[in-house]
């Protein structure tokens, strides 16, 4: 087993999924100020630093996805954030794109930047305690969209991001996403994730990236946020392993889904029923953003000082997505 494959499997293995706390400065500022916090360095600390030491840390999150300022500050404590990571047993990662910008020449579509210099900081990052990464592409979906220029630029700096991270020993998560917005129905997202798939792993393979040493992160297949089609959750497991199955090589060890917008119920019980199907050998788990921190971040912001109150929403929510990781989540202990 080579390094970087005994790191994926820790991430994800008996159940632990990632927290995806790697929101960037203007993102967290968007969520903060919608719950009526002041967007902050010590405030963004404050709230994370406060999930980051609760207890499911240790059983149920194997990995946290840092932001660039995030990997930098340093708790009450005087602890660093990723050791203060690495004290639950879990791995510190960092999200490094640097954002999705205006594809030219295409129709309202994006490429996500951060090759150049990349190199340089992902030494840097690793000095500072990260042993995982990731990058977001994101596409959308519409009757000509996503392109085959938006599939192909974004498939070339997945690949040649992954290369660059597993060349610094750090696993690459490589997160292609499809987003929700749109009238699209499940069956439309299912072929075209299938295709932005086989066309990233096919750049993958030609950059010689070790397919053992990454994780996958891509959206379940839904259907559109203003779809008129509403399907079960076993028509999204079905459909997502399907999908899957036809586009992952088997020597990609997991599969860490976004939640993308779904609520943490439905996230969790969509990932829930994907595993109680699976019939795979990828191992399918969570990496979710919103989908783990939602209740917490509305109970924080209540009473910024209640970190017993948002600790135990975070917990439960972890212990929740970790139930499903194994499918053994129901609604019965949901509401427990
Ligand atoms: P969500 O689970 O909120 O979609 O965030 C996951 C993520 O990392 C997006 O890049």
């Amino acid at each position: 087993m080579s390094e970087l494959n005994k790191i994926a499997l820790k991430l994800i293995s008996d159940g632990k999924g990632i927290l995806a706390a790697d929101e960037s400065n203007g993102t967290m500022s968007k969520r903060l100020e919608a719950v009526n916090v002041n967007s902050t360095p010590a405030n963004r600390l404050l709230f994370r630093e406060t999930l980051f030491s609760s207890e499911s840390m240790k059983e149920c999150i194997g990995g946290v996805i840092l932001y660039d300022e995030t990997i930098r500050q340093t708790t009450k404590s005087g602890k660093s954030i990723p050791e203060l990571i690495s004290s639950f047993g879990a791995i510190p990662g960092i999200k490094v794109d640097t954002g999705a910008k205006d594809l030219a020449n295409s129709n309202g579509e994006k490429i996500t930047e951060g090759l150049d210099g990349l190199r340089e900081r992902l030494k840097e990052y690793y000095d500072l305690g990260a042993r995982f990464t990731k990058w977001r592409g994101v596409y959308n979906i519409s009757e000509k969209n996503p392109s085959m220029l938006a599939i192909h630029t974004n498939a070339q700096a997945l690949a040649r991001y992954s290369a660059l991270v597993q060349e610094n020993n750090m696993v690459p998560i490589v997160e292609p996403e499809l987003l929700m917005d749109g009238e699209h129905s499940a069956g439309v997202c299912l072929i075209k994730t299938s295709e932005v798939l086989k066309k990233c792993f096919e750049e993958l393979i030609l950059h010689k990236v070790d397919l053992s040493g990454i994780i996958l992160k891509p959206n379940m297949i839904l259907s559109g946020s203003n779809s008129k089609e509403k399907i079960s959750s076993e028509e999204v497991a079905q459909k997502t392993i399907e999908c899957l199955k036809n586009s992952v090589p088997t020597e990609v060890p997991g599969i860490a889904f976004l939640s993308g917008g779904q609520s943490e119920i439905e996230a969790t019980e969509n990932l829930n029923s994907i595993n109680k199907n699976n019939n795979t050998k990828f191992i399918m788990t969570y990496s979710y953003g919103r989908a783990l921190q939602k209740s917490a971040l509305e109970i924080w912001s209540k009473n910024n000082d209640n970190i017993e109150g948002t600790q135990n929403t975070f917990n439960h929510r972890s212990k929740m997505c970790t139930l499903a990781a194994q499918g053994k989540w129901s609604y019965e202990v949901e509401n427990k």
